[in-house]
């Protein structure tokens, strides 16, 4: 099938990708030239884990395109999938500028019969505005369907949850357009699951704040067990081997980040004070994450006795989880300011993030190894879980600071 992309992020660059690799001729859209120029050469802008290789291999198979066009994307398109950003506004809702535009664009520049699926993550009713606007602005009298697709991929293992994820969720009111973006789907054998636009919608909402409810719960019982001399990990294992528990989600730390959980939750949040309903759980998991942070600086402030001026601290670990570059709602950002605004001096080393501009207002000195980092250092700050950091060895790491003391914000050290 002919298939534009409009947006070239995370989701549509790699919803693109794989569409491609499993045959479907794939047009990727995006206003950013010098991001369309790094596409077209089978570079992609993002760290993901395989994503290149599948980019070079179906360009050069004429199955995947990128271009800045919108004529060009959309000329034989059957099927064209939003992908646009929805970012966080002031108040918390979701941003849908982004996904105005594409719908406004659509509207204009098709010339013929088209589905449209809303990949974005979106707030409950956003595809029937999808659907008002394509209308009020169609030049033509042409067949459009909405359809919502929302997305469960994680940054990362991007290229693996997208063939082989749970389910794939259609939410449709057309039965001739959930056929065929059905039909999109069907080599990758996932199960799909239909239901109407609204109810998509939720259910990607839903099952982000549930898995940040599931976070912040465990890193409210990790600090309970800290306290009570308990092993929280032991804790999970035991509950994880409850089948309607899981383990899954259930690792303590510094609490989630990244571009999809701090949103989502504060745009669910949002939408059930708009309408009136108590959403007290996902509240309070929002409170309780960004608690955990201070929670940790303040353990290592503590540790100095309050007296953490002029003390080096080591941070490994800058992005917001491992296997990727992705810096958005990264902890180390909030804990580095922290300590950066009692006094400490910071170095910083993650395998991928060299440099990030989310800290450039901040006082950091960025090293190129895991020893230079730690080497001189008043206290080791483990705060994003790399394999290079598990896997080191850390009796010889510790010799390289000023007294090996250790603050592992992830719980995976095991010594
Ligand atoms: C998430 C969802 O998993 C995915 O389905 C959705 O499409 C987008 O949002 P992502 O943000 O890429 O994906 O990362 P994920 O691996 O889910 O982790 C999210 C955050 O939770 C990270 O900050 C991670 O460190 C944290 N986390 C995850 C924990 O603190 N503990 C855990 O047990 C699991």
């Amino acid at each position: 099938m002919n298939i534009g992309i409009i947006g070239t992020g995370y989701v549509g660059l790699v919803t693109g990708a794989v569409l491609s690799e499993i045959g479907h001729v794939v047009t990727c859209l995006d206003i950013n030239e010098e991001k369309i120029d790094t596409l077209k050469k089978g570079q992609s802008p993002i760290y993901e884990p395989g994503l290149d290789e599948i980019l070079v291999r179906n360009i050069e198979a004429n199955r995947l395109f990128f271009t800045t066009s919108t004529q060009e994307a959309f000329a034989h398109a059957d099927i064209i999938f939003i992908a646009v950003g929805t970012p966080q506004g002031e108040d918390g809702a979701a941003d849908l500028s982004y996904i105005q535009q594409a719908a406004k664009d659509i509207a204009i520049n098709v010339d013929h019969n088209v589905i449209v699926v809303v990949k974005s993550t979106v707030p409950v009713g956003t595809n029937d505005i999808v659907e008002e606007i394509i209308h009020a602005n169609m030049t033509d009298d042409f067949q459009i369907h909405v359809v919502s697709n929302p997305e469960f991929l994680r940054e990362g293992h991007a290229i693996n949850d997208t063939f082989h994820g749970d389910r794939i969720v259609i939410g449709a009111e057309n039965a001739f357009a959930r056929d065929k973006v059905e039909s999109i789907f069907k080599p990758l054998n996932i199960p799909i699951m239909h239901t109407n636009r609204r109810s998509a919608e939720m259910i990607k909402y839903a099952s982000n704040a549930f898995l940040a409810v599931k976070i912040s719960y465990i890193n409210q019982i990790s600090n309970l067990c800290y306290a009570l001399g308990a092993d929280v990990n032991a804790v999970a294992d035991g509950m994880g081997m409850d089948h309607r528990i899981g383990r899954a989600f259930l690792n303590a730390g510094l609490g989630y980040g990244g571009s999809c959980f701090p949103k989502d939750t504060e745009a669910l949040a949002y939408l059930a004070r708009e309408n009136d309903v108590k959403l007290s759980i996902v509240e309070s998991a929002i409170y309780a994450n960004d608690e955990q942070r201070h929670i940790f600086a303040q353990k290592v402030i503590n540790h100095f006795k309050g007296k953490i001026l002029g003390k080096k601290i080591a941070i490994l670990g800058l992005a917001f989880k491992p296997n990727t570059d992705d810096m958005r709602e990264a902890p180390s950002i909030m804990i580095i300011k922290e300590l950066v605004a009692r006094g400490a001096v910071i170095s910083v080393y993650d395998p991928v993030v060299k440099k990030t501009s989310f800290l450039d207002d901040i006082e950091v000195s960025y090293a190129t190894t895991k020893e230079e980092c730690v080497s001189g250092s008043d206290a080791i700050l483990l705060v994003t879980e790399w394999k290079e950091f598990i896997e080191a060895n850390w009796t010889e790491l510790m010799t390289f600071s000023n007294n090996g003391v250790v603050f592992d914000g992830r719980n995976i050290l095991k010594f």
